[in-house]
């Protein structure tokens, strides 16, 4: 009931705001590059040395940090939302087959145990509320991915190590394959069964029966007796869990079963409306990178659906066209978080997500919480996020640079790219023949939504627990109060019809590039004519020459769309979302021409790219 009247109550805000919108005023007009000096990255004289320095700066950060850094990478979005943590380590048991066995278990879908976190239960990147709980024993666990499911990478070293990404892009993280997964298992389990009540009896009796076998043997089985800051996960908080999980079972174990049923099942509809003849690999999910248009808006269309007033303007909730997004690196956010106007009313020059249309750190960060389908969001988990991630260094580069390589590519970047890619620069750009599909999803009620919605979980007054103090982590911004300011939380659409030319820092790590993921390496960027339309993502080894992850077909273990070892074949050629163009033509801006494609002077793209390494 509450949704749907949340789905009216947007339809009058929609009236109005369309009005507003459709006008020339409001927010974020002063999109222009900044002018004057551009900002260019000195190269070190000693690569060695510098490399040392930024990565005892980066494990500094993080200790300083710990705190906010453990709810970035560890903790569940919510309290009450998710999955039972108990149904989800029962998974593995009851469905092998979909889930893999012991330290596997959900690396099928691109989450790993970090060896810097050892004893944890789950991989990380999947959070469980036991962490955050005040009362150890006044509800039952929920897990929830964490914001490090997505943004704590890893690549492997030379000598076979890992190399871990945190605040870059998990480029394995496959979360519809999850969701899947999931819809797989109950049907396993329910079998032929179409009666909703038998099939929820059947898969109570399927859990609690496998959850009896495996405690039986091993009493710690669901939380390994982890002990997580000054928590201990022992036998006693498991049995307690144990006993409240089964008292609620007959209400949460049906309740799992429709979450994840509609959920997926919606995103069928969805997927045959946008990516007719992508299909399959869309319902397998794309590791590394998502449908930017995301399962909240799937869902805000199915819930105004639900109701006779609303449902003429339901298709309103969904954008006009697809767009897939690769996952951002979040690393040093403060070299694009924007600035005040000066009357203080307009947030400008910077701005977050590949369009920047959500300027406020605290936002992009809600804005996450939200997106991937999570009601009853913990708060807090956001505002941590905004400490850690501001200033925290971008992982360097791990391997070699030739440092007089890079000087020459130093000069080239900034007679060539500079201009465009430099911080605080929030103008979007729409003259790089990328696919516009990312850029245009969210129009206008998409966009009034958010803000509605962003802004609902935490406005001005909003007040949370931060380091046993009261904190209200949405009433400033640098300094400036934000009552009466909700419409900052989400810009208008028009003004990002188009991309962001973002600062590039720790970019090395960062591929495949372009918002849509569609280029493997940097030498692909600078060299268009050489970009292949299939290659192999989401693998961990580095190619060091073109500069991005292994991405060759040919060296690759894994077969069509399925992640056969590692990696997966991506075909650029699925969708007009997918397509490898854009940033490909040279380009004339204020009387200048930068030079974007350099297959006529491939000594000038190594050179750029050496460069780039030291980003
Ligand atoms: C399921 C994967 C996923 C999870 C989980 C996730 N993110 Fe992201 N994040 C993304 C993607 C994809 C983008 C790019 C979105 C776009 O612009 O289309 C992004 C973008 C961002 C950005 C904008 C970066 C920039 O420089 O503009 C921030 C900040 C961010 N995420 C923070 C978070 C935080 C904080 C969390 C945890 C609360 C989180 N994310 C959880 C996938 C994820
Ligand atoms: C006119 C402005 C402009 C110039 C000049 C420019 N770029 Fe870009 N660049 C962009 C925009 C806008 C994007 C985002 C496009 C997208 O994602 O669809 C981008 C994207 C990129 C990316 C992908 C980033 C990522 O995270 O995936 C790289 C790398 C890049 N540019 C490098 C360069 C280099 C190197 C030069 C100079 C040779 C250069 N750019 C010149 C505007 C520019």
């Amino acid at each position: 009931m509450k949704k749907l009247l949340l789905g009216a109550l947007a339809l009058v805000v929609v009236g109005a705001g369309i009005f507003l919108y459709a006008a020339d005023g409001g927010f974020g007009k002063q999109l222009s590059a900044p002018t004057g000096k551009s900002f260019v990255n000195e190269v070190p004289e000693n690569w060695e040395t510098h490399k040392q320095a930024k990565m005892a700066a980066r494990d500094a950060h993080i200790i300083k940090h710990q705190t906010a850094y453990n709810r970035f990478a560890d903790f569940a979005e919510s309290e009450s939302d998710g999955l039972p943590y108990i149904i989800l380590k029962l998974l593995p048991v009851i469905a092998p087959e979909y889930w893999g066995e012991g330290d596997d278990f959900l690396s099928v879908m691109g989450l790993f145990y970090d060896e810097r976190l050892p004893g944890a239960p789950v991989p990380r990147g999947m959070g469980f509320s036991g962490l955050a709980r005040e009362n150890p024993t006044g509800n039952i666990d929920y897990a929830s991915f964490s914001c490090g499911a997505c943004h704590i990478g890893r690549v492997r070293l030379d000598d076979g190590k890992m190399y871990y990404l945190d605040g870059g892009a998990n480029s394995e993280f496959n979360v519809v394959g999850y969701r899947k997964r999931v819809v797989q298992t109950i049907d396993k389990i329910a079998g032929a069964e179409t009666d909703p009540k038998k099939r929820a009896d059947l898969v109570i009796q399927k859990i609690l029966t496998t959850l009896d076998q495996v405690h039986s043997t091993n009493p710690s089985y669901f939380y390994k007796n982890f002990t997580y800051e000054n928590r201990n996960f022992d036998t006693a908080y498991e049995q307690a869990q144990i006993d409240l999980f089964k008292k609620t079972a007959s209400t949460t174990i049906p309740q799992f079963i429709n979450h994840h049923e509609n959920e997926y099942h919606g995103w069928e509809k969805f997927v045959d409306k946008y990516y007719q003849g992508a299909q399959p690999q869309l319902l397998d999910g794309l590791p590394g990178m998502e449908d930017a248009i995301g399962f909240n808006t799937v869902k805000a269309n199915a819930n105004l659906k639900q109701n006779p007033l609303t449902k003429p303007f339901a298709s309103l909730a969904l954008p006009p066209s697809h767009g897939v997004t690769d996952i951002m690196a979040v690393w040093e956010q403060h070299t694009h978080d924007p600035l005040w106007n000066a009357d203080k009313t307009d947030v400008i020059d910077g701005g977050g997500q590949w369009t920047g249309h959500i300027p406020l750190p605290i936002y992009k960060n809600i804005a996450a919480q939200l997106t991937i389908g999570y009601e009853n969001v913990d708060v807090r988990v956001s505002a941590f996020a905004e400490e850690v991630l501001d200033k925290m260094p971008a992982s360097v580069y791990p391997f070699d640079v030739d440092v007089n390589l890079a000087k020459k590519g130093q000069a080239l970047f900034a007679e060539n790219c500079a201009a465009c890619h430099q911080p605080h620069n929030g103008k979007v750009y729409q003259n790089i023949g990328t696919d516009m599909g990312r850029a245009k999803i969210a129009g206008v009620f998409v966009t009034l939504g958010a803000i509605s919605g962003f802004t609902s979980v935490c406005d001005a007054d909003t007040v949370v627990q931060m380091y046993g103090k009261d904190v209200k982590p949405c009433a400033e911004y640098k300094g400036v109060s934000l009552e009466g300011k909700k419409s900052l939380a989400m810009t208008p659409p028009k003004l990002h019809e188009g991309y962001n030319a973002l600062p590039l820092v720790g970019l090395w790590a960062q591929a495949p590039y372009l918002h849509n993921g569609s280029i493997p390496t940097l030498y692909h960027l600078l060299v268009p004519g050489e970009r292949p339309a299939v290659f192999v993502k989401s693998r961990l080894d580095y190619d060091k020459k073109l500069i991005g992850f292994a991405w060759s077909v040919d060296d690759s273990s894994s077969n069509k769309y399925g992640r056969k070892k590692e990696g997966y074949i991506f075909d650029t050629r699925l969708a007009p979302a997918m397509n490898n163009q854009g940033h490909d033509k040279d380009i004339q801006q204020d009387g200048k021409t930068f030079k974007l494609n350099w297959a006529d002077d491939k000594e000038g793209a190594f050179a750029i790219i050496e460069y780039l390494k030291t980003l």
